[in-house]
């Protein structure tokens, strides 16, 4: 019998989504079969430092250099997972600091992570390729606030995730609060067009040839829009699997601009992609490249009602992530 695969988890994180990571990770964690996987979990703190193991053990800092234990422990297992969102998680950082350790790890490479946390860059990308994505104005720290659609509009940070610091801006005040308070987040902010359409998301799997999952709708009850407590409070939102009104063709339609979209942003291993039907058009707005993970997650259910469950999931995200590694490590450069 081959051995075990060594695994580590990563967990927490230093962004605001670090909750959130952190109730990902343990339903990973429950879900990695002990007969296949030895796994290892790794705390990251608010304040990034990381924990080795459970139940205090040693403390390492995240930078490679000077800190002992984390890319030596990195470097000793077979796949890292980095169940992380957002900044400094979901955003190419941790990505890099797993090249640098030469290990294997699940979900998109650096470039891919850090096209797809920028939503400025990441419309960008899709625009220039024909995918439709909303109207937009980018903001710098400083820029007054502009607001060329008309009302409501769309404010959100760059990059961040689980609708913190977005507003859905109904008058100049709120547009000018929303302003304000995405630059309490980042540095660069949109002010989007409203995409009026009913709000579908679609899971992605696999590497140069991925799989696309059913799409669900999103329902938020007794939210306007899908924020973040709709996300994250018990009943805040219905998830509808496959959109009951959607057309087989658009439901089809849906499934290959997501792929297109994970494969021009140099995606790999997974992503949600999040898009608006408007008119019967697919318009995307957005794509997570680790998306929220618990079994009840969004991701896990799309699949789950396309015939692959939880802990499945989990175990061809090891393959591919394997699968890459070895891939590239045939590279010369
Ligand atoms: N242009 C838009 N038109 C209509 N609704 C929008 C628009 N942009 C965002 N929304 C609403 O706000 C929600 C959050 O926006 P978005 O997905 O861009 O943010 P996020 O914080 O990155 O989310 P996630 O938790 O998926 O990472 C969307 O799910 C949608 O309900
Ligand atoms: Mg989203």
């Amino acid at each position: 019998m081959s051995r075990r695969l060594r695994v580590a988890v990563l967990a927490g994180g230093r962004s605001s989504e670090h909750e959130i990571s952190l109730a990902s990770a343990r339903s990973v964690l429950e879900s990695l079969d002990p007969e296949r996987y030895d796994v290892v979990a790794v705390a990251i703190g608010r304040d990034g430092r990381w924990e080795l193991g459970s139940g205090g053990g040693s403390v390492a800092e995240t930078l490679p250099v000077p800190a002992e234990n984390a890319p030596a422990a990195l470097g000793a297992v077979d796949v890292v997972l980095p169940i992380l969102h957002g900044p400094y998680g979901e955003d190419g950082t941790v990505q890099g600091l797993l090249e640098l350790a030469d290990v294997a790890y699940i979900g998109a490479g650096v470039a891919g992570s850090a096209l797809c946390m920028d939503k400025d860059r990441f419309e960008r990308v899709l625009r220039e390729s024909g995918i439709p994505v909303a109207r937009s104005v980018t903001l710098r720290s400083g820029d007054e606030p502009e607001n060329p659609f008309g009302y409501p509009v769309f404010v959100k940070p760059a990059r961040l995730g689980s609708s913190v610091g977005i507003t859905k801006a109904h008058n100049d005040t709120e547009l000018r609060i929303g302003v304000e308070l995405a630059f309490v987040h980042d540095e660069k902010i949109l002010v989007e067009e409203f995409l009026d359409g009913t709000e579908v998301e679609v899971g992605v799997l696999g590497n140069r040839h991925p799989i696309a999952s059913l799409p669900g709708e999103i329902v938020p009850l007794g939210h306007e829009w899908y924020d973040y407590s709709s996300k994250y409070d018990e009943g805040g939102m219905k998830l509808v699997v496959p959109p009951d009104g959607l057309s087989e063709e658009t439901i089809a339609r849906v499934q290959e601009v997501a792929v297109d979209a994970f494969r021009l942003t140099e995606c790999e291993g997974m992503a949600r992609v999040d898009c608006f039907v408007v008119d019967g058009d697919v318009v995307v707005n957005e794509l997570n490249t680790i998306p929220g993970f618990t079994s009840t997650s969004v991701y896990a259910k799309l699949f789950e009602a396309s015939g692959v469950p939880y802990e499945a999931l989990l175990q061809r995200l090891i393959e591919l992530a394997v699968e890459r590694h070895e891939r590239r490590s045939k590279l010369r450069y």
